[in-house]
């Protein structure tokens, strides 16, 4: 049984005051137990939010994190750091990384390699953009991403999550059709039966991310492929994002 997971990426939103302030909306909701929740928030923030949750059941993510162990890389966080600031998991390869940070898939595999290895768990994304929906590429573009990204790890269902983020549904209300999403992370599920093998391929929790809302995300944790959502926008409102968290008593 895949548990299904909710997860919020802030990206580079949220002062420590806000973080404050939305966290404690947000627990003084009756949230459901039977999802697993994390909050990604921005680097400043993150011990604030592990305070803060501290003695609830949602964890606290890092939205990156350097693919070197420590040294002189001005302005990067190493994933010791987030360990030692009892950071679960990490977000690698988002697309605003791969496209405005020249992140390739070589230096995401460097990312996912060192997370691993330092006992984060990860939440890997990939995703097309539109010119490559539009040409029905999707599938070879998405398969080449995972391969590269995952060369020479070894794929543990419990340390990693695959997020299907299709570019061009992210932050643009243009959600993606919950059948063709559901299309998408079956592909993915086979892929990953190729790359390791079928326990890990039926294990392994999938998401889908790009423009959920608390409107949709009945209709897409609906899908059998479909283990759980990645949410941009709508997880910085406590409301919002407490919605999608009950998804299940959602009408
Ligand atoms: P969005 O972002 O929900 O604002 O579209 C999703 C994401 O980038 O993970």
């Amino acid at each position: 049984m895949r548990k299904p997971l909710i997860a919020g990426n802030w990206k580079m939103n949220m002062t420590n005051s806000e973080t404050s302030e939305m966290l404690k909306d947000l627990l003084s909701m009756e949230l459901s137990k039977n999802v697993e929740k994390i909050i990604f928030p921005p680097y400043t923030s993150i011990d604030r939010a592990v305070n803060i949750l501290k003695s609830s059941d949602i964890q606290v993510g890092a939205q990156n994190l350097s693919e070197f162990e420590e040294g002189a890389y001005t302005g990067e966080v190493s994933a010791k750091m987030l360990i030692d600031l009892e950071v679960a998991y990490v977000i690698v390869g988002h697309s605003e990384r791969r496209t405005i940070f020249a992140e390739d898939n070589k230096k995401i595999n460097d990312k996912v390699k060192r997370a691993l290895k330092e006992g984060l768990k990860v939440v890997l994304c990939l995703g097309e953009p539109q010119e490559v929906r539009d040409a029905d590429e999707q599938e070879s573009f998405v398969k080449k991403q995972l391969q590269k990204s995952l060369e020479d790890v070894q794929i543990d269902y419990t340390k990693l999550v695959v997020a299907y983020e299709p570019i061009w549904a992210i932050g643009t209300g243009n959600t993606c059709n919950p059948k063709d999403a559901e299309a998408m992370c079956k592909f993915i599920r086979q892929s990953l039966e190729e790359l390791a093998d079928k326990d890990t391929a039926d294990n392994i929790r999938i998401l889908y991310g790009g423009s959920v809302k608390p409107d949709n995300i009945k209709e897409i944790m609906d899908r059998e492929n479909i283990d759980g959502v990645l949410v941009g926008g709508a997880s910085l409102k406590s409301e919002d994002f407490g919605r999608i968290i009950n998804f299940e008593v959602e009408k």
